[in-house]
């Protein structure tokens, strides 16, 4: 039996410790947001949020969440009120997502990094989502969501070139 917070609302699960958080999310929980890509710790597409911070849950096992708050994409827009997150908003008016399988992960990813640094630069943005790998955009399209979301979230205008030259 595990104990933790899921998106807001207190769960208990009976399910073996040693069990992945992704397949526990995925196949107990009938959340199918979160995607398993690698299963390995390699490409970021089963990112969650676990007490605020970034997780792999294909590394992460049921026993590890006893107490803990886990957020999955599905409850990100809680606490937003209605619609969808910044970030969510922001990766659909960029064109970020193409075949979406690596973008929960990366709107995950990029929750924390926005917390902790609210005004990154597009260097930073590169480096702090380095760990989430995507097949399809060439990631510029996700920098560019990234920082319009930063930009939504503070309400600033958008930076000059000279202010930030990176790709
Ligand atoms: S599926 Fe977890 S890092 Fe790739
Ligand atoms: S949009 Fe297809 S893997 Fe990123």
């Amino acid at each position: 039996m595990v104990r933790f917070v899921l998106n807001g609302k207190e769960i208990q699960i009976d399910t073996p410790p040693d069990r992945r958080v992704v397949d526990l999310l995925r196949e107990d929980l009938g959340l199918t947001g979160t995607k398993e890509g690698c299963g390995a710790g390699e490409c970021g597409a089963c990112t969650i949020l676990v007490d605020g911070e970034s997780r792999l849950s294909c590394l992460m096992l049921a026993a590890q969440l006893e107490g803990r708050s886990l957020t999955s994409i599905e409850g990100l827009s809680q606490g937003t009120g209605a619609g969808l997150h910044p970030l969510q908003e922001a990766f659909v008016e960029c064109g970020a997502v193409q075949c979406g399988f690596c973008s929960p992960g990366m709107v995950l990813a990029a929750v924390p990094l926005l917390e902790k640094n609210p005004d990154p630069t597009r260097l930073e943005i590169r480096k702090g989502m380095s760990g989430n790998l995507c097949r399809c955009t060439g990631y510029v399209k996700i920098v560019d969501a990234v920082a319009a979301a930063a930009r939504k979230m503070k309400n600033q205008p958008e930076k000059t070139a000279a202010e930030d030259s990176a790709p």
